[in-house]
């Protein structure tokens, strides 16, 4: 265990938190947009930016990804926090102007219009999309490319990839919403990435549902679930009708999963 004082409140936490795990324990909220509690940290948007001050020396970080220290004492809302917030925030509203989460999370900060020439961008490159695509899904389809005022993150070649399964799990944890998924009848598509994909149709009521190839790469991945499952869109799997189909072989469980 660890002892510090976060907002002027001594409080002992587990040693392997970060700052705002810590501070999210004691009710205290920090603005974030790059941080996702099943991904690792990565630092990218400095949202979330703290003063930590240690034997009188105070430092600006980014709470994400700062390790709770025996001794520290972390300002989540001082007069420096919030002027380096504010910029950051400026920063991010001149390069997404219409995106609602940074127009919020700005307003907060009493800013309403940047000082700063703006774009009309909807990626923040944050990074999470391509880390759930890697930590969580296991496919890495999607990347990084260029540097600078170019940097993007794409497919490779940025061209349709076939390693993309179409999961949308990047769309899920995009705090911006650049990411759209378009589900057309038999077709899903995700115009960022380039991708098109054939979507499976459910044997009882005969919608499209999940792309076939996330389908395949589950049956890859997950050995022991039943075929059926794959048959069966996730409305029929709780349904009446998908049971008297003698779906039998499907575990219960996934009757109640949503
Ligand atoms: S598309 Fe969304 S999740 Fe991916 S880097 Fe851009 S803002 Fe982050
Ligand atoms: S949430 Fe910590 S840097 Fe983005």
């Amino acid at each position: 265990m660890v002892r510090l004082i976060i907002d002027d409140q001594e409080v002992e936490v587990e040693k392997d938190l970060s700052i705002l795990e810590a501070a999210k324990k004691m009710g205290i909220e920090i603005p974030t947009l790059c941080y996702h509690e099943a991904l690792s940290p990565q630092g990218a948007c400095r949202v979330c930016t703290v003063e930590i001050i240690r034997k009188a020396h105070s430092i600006l970080s980014t709470a994400c990804t700062y390790p709770v220290q025996a001794g520290i004492e972390v300002k989540t809302d001082s007069e420096k926090v919030r002027k380096a917030r504010g910029l950051i925030l400026e920063l991010l509203l001149a390069r997404c102007p219409n995106v609602e989460s940074i127009r919020d999370l700005a307003e907060k900060m009493g800013i309403k219009k940047p000082r700063f020439q703006t774009d009309d961008e909807e990626c923040i490159l944050c990074g999470l999309c391509v880390r759930v695509c890697q930590e969580v899904v296991g496919v890495s389809s999607i990347g990084f490319i260029n540097r600078g005022v170019t940097r993007e993150v794409t497919t490779p070649y940025q061209v349709h990839s076939d390693v993309c399964i179409g999961c949308g799990a990047c769309a899920v944890v995009c705090p911006t919403g650049a990411i759209k998924i378009e589900d057309h009848q038999n077709l899903r598509k995700i115009p960022l990435w380039h991708t098109e994909l054939e979507r499976k149709r459910c044997k009882v009521c005969g919608n499209h549902f999940a792309p076939q190839a996330e389908i395949d790469f589950l049956k890859r991945k997950k050995d022991e679930l039943p075929e059926d499952l794959f048959e069966v869109c996730p409305n029929c799997r709780r349904s009446e009708l998908a049971k008297k189909l003698s779906l039998t072989k499907i575990p219960r469980s996934f009757y109640t999963k949503t």
